[in-house]
């Protein structure tokens, strides 16, 4: 919230949410002009995907993160379809497949697509269970805390870094969605970054760091 506040410099009169869903866990908060209204915690994230690959496709830590960063979610056009596809083989991913399963090529192409299948639908089952919770958290702080519907969902975290995964928690939530760059108002060598990977990344760090700035910042 400090990030979002003095690093992109935000004073949201209607309510936003920011969501960073890291590696163990995904925070949601809700702020509204400067103050935190709302926050919950979740113990699914990043690593409940990498782990839920592990024991479902029988890999070690290692290649189930390699597999999860490799696919991510798909999509059959990536310009039409809001529908993601758990159909499609992407022939670049086949040499990825046999180190991953230790197959040599001329396997057959029902097994690889039944690996990339379902590396996608772990991907999708998982972010499907973090957006519900997102939704639960947006209509009690509608309905229970403020009247005031939250206007828009800012995404930060190693996870959003996932193919396609602004797209299909968009895809989910009806509030629009967008990847936090909480530096756009900030100078020095982390502007040359791509706004995505340092959004993504780097959120937690800028929000702790301006503290020795702000004191303890947003109430
Ligand atoms: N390109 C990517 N695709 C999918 N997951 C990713 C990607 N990049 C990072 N991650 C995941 O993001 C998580 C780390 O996010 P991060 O915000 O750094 O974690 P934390 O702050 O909780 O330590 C890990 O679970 C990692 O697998
Ligand atoms: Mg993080």
């Amino acid at each position: 919230m400090n990030a979002v506040h003095y690093g992109a410099e935000m004073t949201p009169d209607s309510p936003i949410a920011l969501v960073d869903i890291g590696s163990a866990v995904t925070n949601i908060a809700i702020m509204k002009g400067d103050t935190t209204r709302f926050t919950r915690d979740l113990s699914t994230a990043g690593s409940t995907i990498t782990r839920a690959i592990m024991s479902e496709l029988g890999l070690d830590e290692k290649s189930a993160e390699n597999a999860k960063i490799e696919h991510g979610i798909s999509y059959e056009s990536e310009t039409s379809s809001d529908e993601p596809e758990m159909m499609t083989l992407s022939q670049s991913n086949l040499p990825d497949i046999f180190q991953l399963t230790g197959m040599e090529g001329g396997v057959e192409e029902e097994a690889q697509d039944s690996i990339d299948q379902r590396v996608h639908a772990i991907c999708m089952q998982f972010l499907g269970e973090i957006v519900s919770e997102i939704k639960r958290c947006l209509l009690f702080y509608e309905n229970q805390l403020d009247g005031q519907p939250v206007e828009k969902v800012y995404l930060t975290g190693g996870t959003v870094c996932m193919k396609n995964a602004q797209r299909y928690i968009q895809t989910l939530l009806d509030t629009p969605t967008e990847i936090l760059d909480p530096f756009s108002k900030v100078g020095g060598s982390i502007a040359s970054l791509e706004p995505m990977l340092r959004g993504a990344t780097y959120t937690t760090s800028l929000g702790l760091a301006m503290r020795s700035h702000i004191g303890e910042g947003v109430s």
